[in-house]
This record gives structure tokens, sequence and C-alpha cells, in this order.
């Protein structure tokens, strides 16, 4: 049995994600962790969140280390916001309970700091910016792509509902990260974040990101390669939560199987 916490409980990941792990038969829910003081503390997730009595009551992050050590929690899934998921990362680590981490928007400074909370707890992590497997796919698709086109123009285009916190995306940021490796370039060097106003003639070294936000609309993807008389658009169209949360209950078998100290990611998880 794989014994599972989940913190942000009641969010629109946590609360899918708490659905499927129900229904797992090799899979207990024993933590259902929100915002420190949170009204909804003490009562039932499963009522919470519309699928009846789970047993298991909802607490205040406040007590997170306490229910931590007292669910025999084997593996914490985390999909909140990027400071309070760090300072769960780290209380987490301590007890030496597994990760799995879709929560984006982390800094460079958090990330270099969580590879090594990882390291040195030794746990096993999984930690994605995006959970689909065809997000995954695409991630496999612009690694091979990439050396093909080195004199095409790149942008990164992603939109998203109009409640997401962080831009540009996490799986935006991770595809530049993919394709600026693939062209021996700095991210540092070459990201423009939008344009506004004459920022004159495009650069052939730059790679533009831009985030659009509206309505519902779960996440769409789009890398274009445009050249001369020709361009080619990868894109990645999420059509609702479910690809996300089946990511997650692939992980979370998966996660005895990772490697200690290491960040494993969904390729690892997938085979890819
Ligand atoms: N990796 C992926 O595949 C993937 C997919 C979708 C969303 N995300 C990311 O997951 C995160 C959450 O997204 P969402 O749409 O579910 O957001 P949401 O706002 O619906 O849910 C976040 C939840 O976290 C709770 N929370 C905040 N601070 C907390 C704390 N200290 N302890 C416990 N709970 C806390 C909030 O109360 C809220 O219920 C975002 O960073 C988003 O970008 C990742």
């Amino acid at each position: 049995m794989i014994n599972v916490a989940v913190t942000g409980a009641v969010g629109r990941m946590g609360s899918g994600i708490i659905k499927k792990v129900v229904e797992q038969e090799n899979m207990n829910l024993v933590a259902a962790i929100e915002v420190p003081n949170t009204p909804l503390e003490n009562k039932d997730i499963g009522e919470v969140i519309g699928i009846g009595k789970t047993g298991v009551k909802i607490t205040g992050a406040e007590n997170l280390e306490e229910v931590i050590g007292s669910s025999k929690a084997n593996v914490l899934v985390d999909f909140t916001i990027a400071n309070a998921a760090f300072e769960t990362i780290k209380k987490t680590a301590k007890f030496g309970v597994n990760l799995v981490v879709g929560t984006t928007g982390f800094s460079d400074e958090q990330i270099k700091d969580i590879h090594k909370i990882i390291k040195e707890s030794k746990v096993k992590a999984v930690i994605s910016s995006n959970m689909s497997i065809g997000v995954n796919v695409f991630f496999k698709i612009l690694k091979d792509i990439t050396p093909l086109l080195l004199d095409y123009d790149i942008e990164i285009i992603e939109t998203h509902h109009n409640k997401k916190k962080d831009s540009p995306s996490g799986t935006a940021m991770t595809a530049f990260e993919i394709i600026s490796e693939k062209l021996n370039r700095n991210t540092d060097d070459i990201g423009v974040f939008g344009r506004k106003g004459v920022v004159g003639e495009r650069t052939k070294n730059e790679i533009g990101l831009h985030a659009v936000r509206g309505g519902d609309i779960i996440g769409t993807h789009n890398v274009i390669f445009a050249g001369e008389g020709e361009h080619i658009e990868i894109k990645h169209v999420a059509h609702n939560r479910d690809v996300f949360v089946l990511g997650v209950i692939k992980a979370l078998n998966f996660i005895e199987n990772g490697v200690p100290g290491k960040i494993n990611s969904m390729n690892d998880v997938l085979g890819i």
C-alpha cells in the first residue's frame, strides 16, 4: 500500500488527485493539508470536495510536520504555490517521506536548494512542471526537432485560464530550457519575455516567450519554428486536468523505484 498525503487538498489539482487516489486499490489517502489556519480544519476532505466521507480530516499547514510524522505517509503530493511548496519540501524531506511535486513557479535559487535538500535527505522525488504524458512526448519532440532547425526563429506561446498565478508557465519554461540546451545557448542570454514598443528587429539568437491568460483554458503550449517560406508548429492542448492527475498516479506508482537523492523526471516515470 502507498500511503499518500496531499497538500493543496481542496485546490483544482489537489482535489482531483485525492478523488483518483481514493479509487486506487494500492493507495491510501492518509493526510489532506491546506493553507495555514484554514477555516476547513477538521472537516472531512471527501465531504468538502464532494466524494463523501473519507475519514481523513483537513489539516492546516501550520501542523504539517506533526501530520507527516503521525500519518505514516510514504509520499507527499504537492500542487500549491511555489513558496508554500518550497517550505513543504524542506519539512517533508526531513522525515524521509518521498515527494511528487507538480507546483510551478520556483525561483532558480529555490530549484537549486530543492536539489540540495533531496540529495542530502536521500528521499525519492518526482518533480515535473507538467505531469501529462502528451506534454512529455512534446518535450521529446522539441529535443529531436531543434537540432534540425538551427536557423529557424523559435517562439513559445502558452495559454492558460485567468486564475493562473505564475507566467510563463512551468511547461513553457521547460520547453525553453530544452530548446536552449539543444542550441547550446544560455537561457539568461536569449529569452525575450513579451515585446512592446519599438524593440527593433528580432535577433537570430532570441527566443520569444508569450503568456496568454483567459477564461477556463486548461493549458495550451505552442512552439513555432519559423524559417524562410515555411514554419512548423508543435502544439500540445490539454482538454482537462485528468491528464495531469493520471500522470501523478503514474508517478506515485513509480516513486519506490526512483533513484534516492535525485529529482526523477516524468521521462523516468514514463520510460521516455
Ligand atoms: N505539474 C503539472 O502537471 C501541473 C498541472 C496543473 C497545475 N500545476 C501547478 O500546480 C499548482 C496548483 O495549481 P492549481 O490549479 O491546483 O491551484 P489552486 O489555486 O486551485 O490550488 C492550490 C491549493 O493550494 C493551497 N495552498 C496554498 N498554500 C498552501 C500551503 N502552505 N499548504 C497547503 N496548501 C496550500 C490553496 O489553498 C489551494 O487550495 C500551480 O503551481 C500550477 O501551476 C502543475
